[in-house]
C-alpha cells in the first residue's frame, strides 16, 4: 500500500522480491497461469477482471470485480501491489495510467497505446523498417471499397481495437466470392462498422510467433520461434521449436528483440509471423503478454513464459530460454465437452494421458461454449514432429 510520492519511488526502485505482491490486470487463463508462476516465486497475487468468477479466482489472493476503464479500480489494483503487470492489451490507457501513478506498470501504457490499435500498430512495424504485408486502414463502407479494390484479391477485414480468435473479423473474395455492394456492406456490418483494417490475404507456407522478453534494465531473451496452425483464425495446435531453417529462425528472433528495443518494452512480447509461400517473412501482429502458443514453453524451455513474465514485471534477472526439449500443445476448445444436440459430455481424458510424453492443464472455466479456451493438452518428444504426433493422437482420443 503506498500514499505518498516517496512510497512510489520506493516501489519503482530494484527488484520486487518473493513476499512482494504482483498487480495483473485480466483474470483468465493467462492471467491465471502468471499468477500460478508467481505464487510458487512465493508472490501474492491480485487479479482485476471483470468477471469475479474468472480463471485466475481460483488461484488469486483478490479478485477486484471491475471493468478496463475503471479508473479508480485501477488505483486500487496497484496502490495493493509491489508491481502491475497485464494479460490483456484492452486495458484502457487511462487506467494503465491511473496504476502507474501508484506502483511500477509494466509493460507501459506507450507501447499499449500503439498495440491496441491495429491501424497504428501497423503503421508503427512499418515506419520502423518492420516488414507487414499490404493493408489499408478503413474507417467507413466507401473506404473499404476502394481498399478492396486496391488490395486486389481476397482481403480480411479486422476490426482496429478489441478483436481476438478472429473475432471481429470478416473475409471478401475468398473462393472467387463476388465483392459487390452487398457484400461490402456485409464484411462492414459484421466487423461492427466501425475503424478496421483491410488485409490482403496472404498464402501462407507457415505461421510462427517468436516471443521475447525484455526486463526494465534493458536485457533482452528471445526464445526460439513456435510453429502454429490455425483452424478458423484460432490457434489450434503449436509447435516449439519450428522446423524453419536456422537462417530463417534467426531473421524472425532479431525481428523481435528489436521491436522489443525500439518499444523498450518492459514485460513480454509477442511477434506473430507470417511466412509466405514466397518466401517473405512479415509480422502479422504483435501481443504484449503471454501467449497462446507460447504455452509449450513450460516444458520446451529452461524458463516457461509465465516465469519470464513474473521476473520482467518484477525486475529480476530473465531466465536462461534455450531448449530443452521439443513441445507442442493443442488447443482444448467448447466445443471438445459438447455433443452435437449442445448437450455437454466428458472427454476421455484418462484416454488422452496413457500417451507418453502427454500432460493436460485446464483453465477452470465452468461453461464450456463453442471456440471458447477451456485448457490445453502438451506432449513432449524427441523431435518436433513427435511432439506434434503425440499432442494431436492425445487430443483425438478426446
Ligand atoms: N492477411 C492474412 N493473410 C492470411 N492469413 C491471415 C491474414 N490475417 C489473418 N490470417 C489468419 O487468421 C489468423 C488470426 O488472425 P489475427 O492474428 O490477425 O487475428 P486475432 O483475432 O488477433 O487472432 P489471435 O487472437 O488468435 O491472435 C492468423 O494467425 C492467420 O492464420
Ligand atoms: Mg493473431
Amino acid at each position: 500500500m503506498i500514499d505518498t510520492p516517496a512510497d512510489l519511488l520506493e516501489k519503482l526502485s530494484g527488484p520486487v522480491l518473493p513476499g512482494g505482491t504482483i498487480g495483473i490486470f485480466g483474470g483468465g487463463q493467462l492471467g491465471r497461469m502468471m499468477g500460478i508462476a508467481a505464487r510458487s516465486m512465493g508472490y501474492k497475487v491480485h487479479v482485476l477482471d471483470p468477471d469475479p468468477a474468472c480463471s485466475a479466482g481460483y488461484i488469486a489472493d483478490t479478485v477486484i470485480e471491475a471493468g478496463w476503464n475503471d479508473r479508480w479500480a485501477a488505483a486500487n489494483l496497484a496502490r495493493e501491489s509491489s508491481t502491475v503487470t497485464l494479460e490483456i492489451e484492452q486495458v484502457s490507457i487511462l487506467s494503465l495510467d491511473e496504476a502507474a501513478r501508484w506502483a511500477p506498470m509494466r509493460p507501459g501504457a506507450a507501447m499499449l497505446a500503439i498495440i491496441q490499435d491495429r491501424v497504428e500498430q501497423k503503421d508503427w512495424l512499418n515506419k520502423h523498417g518492420f516488414p507487414t504485408g499490404p493493408y489499408r486502414a478503413v474507417r467507413s463502407q466507401e473506404q473499404l471499397g476502394e481498399a478492396v479494390k486496391e488490395l486486389a484479391g481476397p482481403v480480411f477485414v479486422k476490426s482496429a481495437r478489441g478483436g481476438y480468435d478472429g473475432r471481429g473479423q470478416a473475409k471478401l473474395g475468398f473462393g472467387g466470392d463476388v465483392v459487390d455492394d452487398a457484400a461490402i456492406l456485409q464484411a462492414w456490418q459484421d466487423v461492427g462498422a466501425t475503424d478496421c483494417v483491410a488485409e490482403r490475404a496472404l498464402d501462407l507456407a507457415k505461421e510462427i510467433s517468436v516471443m521475447v522478453a525484455r526486463a526494465p534494465n534493458g536485457e533482452v531473451r528471445v526464445y526460439p520461434p513456435a510453429e502454429n496452425f490455425h483452424e478458423n483464425q484460432i490457434l489450434s495446435w503449436s509447435v516449439i521449436p519450428a522446423s524453419v531453417p536456422d537462417e530463417l529462425a534467426a531473421r524472425a528472433q532479431n525481428i523481435a528483440g528489436e521491436i522489443a528495443d525500439t518499444f523498450a518494452l518492459e514485460g513480454l512480447l509477442a511477434v506473430e509471423m507470417f511466412i509466405t509461400t514466397d518466401g517473405q517473412l512479415l509480422v502479422n501482429e504483435l501481443a504484449p503478454r503471454p501467449h497462446n502458443s507460447y504455452h509449450g514453453s513450460e516444458r520446451a524451455c529452461t524458463t516457461g513464459q509465465f516465469e519470464q513474465a513474473i521476473r520482467a514485471a518484477c525486475d529480476l534477472p530473465l531466465g536462461d530460454v534455450s531448449m530443452v526439449q521439443p513441445t507442442a500443445i493443442a488447443n482444448l476448445l467448447g466445443d471438445v465437452w459438447l455433443n452435437d444436440d449442445g448437450t455437454e459430455k466428458q472427454p476421455a481424458f484418462d484416454q488422452a494421458l496413457a500417451i507418453p510424453g502427454v500432460r493436460l492443464t485446464l483453465y477452470e472455466k465452468l461453461k464450456p461454449r463453442k471456440g471458447r479456451k477451456m485448457g490445453h493438452l502438451s506432449a513432449v518428444g524427441a523431435t518436433a514432429d513427435e511432439a506434434r504426433e503425440r499432442v494431436l493422437a492425445a487430443k483425438a482420443r478426446l
